[in-house]
């Protein structure tokens, strides 16, 4: 969870911040006889301003990779991030005359209203999914471990079968409980493993909770009792490699809008400087 009590700070100041800029912006507009504009010297304060509080929004970046530039926490910095950040939409609407401007103008906001939205669709994932996971899954697994609990999932599993079927690989041709190791190898093979195998366990029948009980109830009364301890730790397995295939798939979620906010606000420092030497030098 991101936001909590220890905000209630930033977000009073930040209110009193926007309350103070707009009543600011009210008298400098009634007081402009051809209405606000971005280069008259409030209209320039506020974009300088505006500026100042994205680009200290951009140090969140620079801190995070120089550990040795170990000045506050890492959510002090990611509380400052998110209201620098908010406040710099009133400053930037205000320096703009609350118009888009020309074309270059116009796709800044629209890169800007973007990384704002996927600042805010982060938060919101930041807040939620840590507890979503939380619920649904028993242990919480951190990310970069998820490859490497899966290979030993699978290991667990080839050992379970191999040891009540030897080689997996292999076909028996003898009759009687030769039959029932063939059949659970087979199973084994074609339905369970390649899902253990697979890198996002999409696409297999195991992968469903409801479609592997089923599976596992269809073979269980075909194989004899001495199997079915072997099954039991499949399904189980089953089981975890289900649970690892969601938290997966939500660290993917938790993480990947960053893919957007990251080169949208690289894109925003290059439109940002192109839009200043335009409106300063033609
Ligand atoms: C112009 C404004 C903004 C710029 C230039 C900007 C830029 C960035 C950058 C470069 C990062 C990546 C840091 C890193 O991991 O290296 C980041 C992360 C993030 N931003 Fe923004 N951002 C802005 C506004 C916002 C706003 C308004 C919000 C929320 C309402 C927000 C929420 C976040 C969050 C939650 C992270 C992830 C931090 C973490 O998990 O450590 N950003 N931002």
């Amino acid at each position: 969870m991101i936001i909590d009590r220890t905000h209630r700070t930033w977000i009073v100041s930040s209110c009193v911040v926007v309350i103070a800029t707009t009543a600011w912006y009210v008298v400098y507009a009634k007081n402009s006889p051809d209405g606000p504009s971005g280069g008259s010297p409030t209209g320039l304060a506020l974009g300088i301003l505006g500026t100042a509080l994205m680009i200290a929004c951009g140090l969140l970046s620079v801190r995070k990779r120089l550990s040795r530039w170990a000045i506050g926490t890492a959510r002090g910095w990611l509380k400052a991030h998110i209201y620098l950040g908010l406040l710099s939409v009133p400053l930037i609407l205000f320096h703009a005359g609350l118009r888009l401007g020309g074309p270059l103008e116009q796709v800044l906001m629209l890169v800007f209203a973007l990384i704002i939205i996927s600042g805010l669709i982060g938060v919101a994932l930041q807040q939620y999914l840590p507890r979503v996971m939380k619920s649904t899954i028993s242990a919480e697994t951190a990310y970069d471990q998820i490859p490497s609990v899966c290979r030993s999932l699978r290991a667990s599993a080839d050992e379970a079968v191999s040891s009540v079927c030897g080689g997996l690989f292999e076909t028996t041709s003898e009759p009687g409980a030769a039959d029932s190791q063939n059949d659970l190898r087979q199973f084994y093979v074609r339905q369970v493993r390649p899902f253990l195998a697979s890198t996002d366990g999409r696409g297999f029948a195991v992968g469903s909770a409801s479609q592997a009980a089923a599976l596992f109830a269809q073979i269980r009364v075909r194989l004899p009792e001495n199997f079915h301890e072997t099954l039991d730790q499949l399904s189980t397995i089953c089981r975890e490699r289900r649970h690892l295939v969601v938290q997966h798939r939500l660290h993917h979620w938790l993480h990947g809008w960053l893919l957007l906010h990251i080169p949208l606000s690289m894109t925003l420092l290059v439109l940002g400087l192109a839009h200043a030497i335009m409106s300063l030098y033609y």
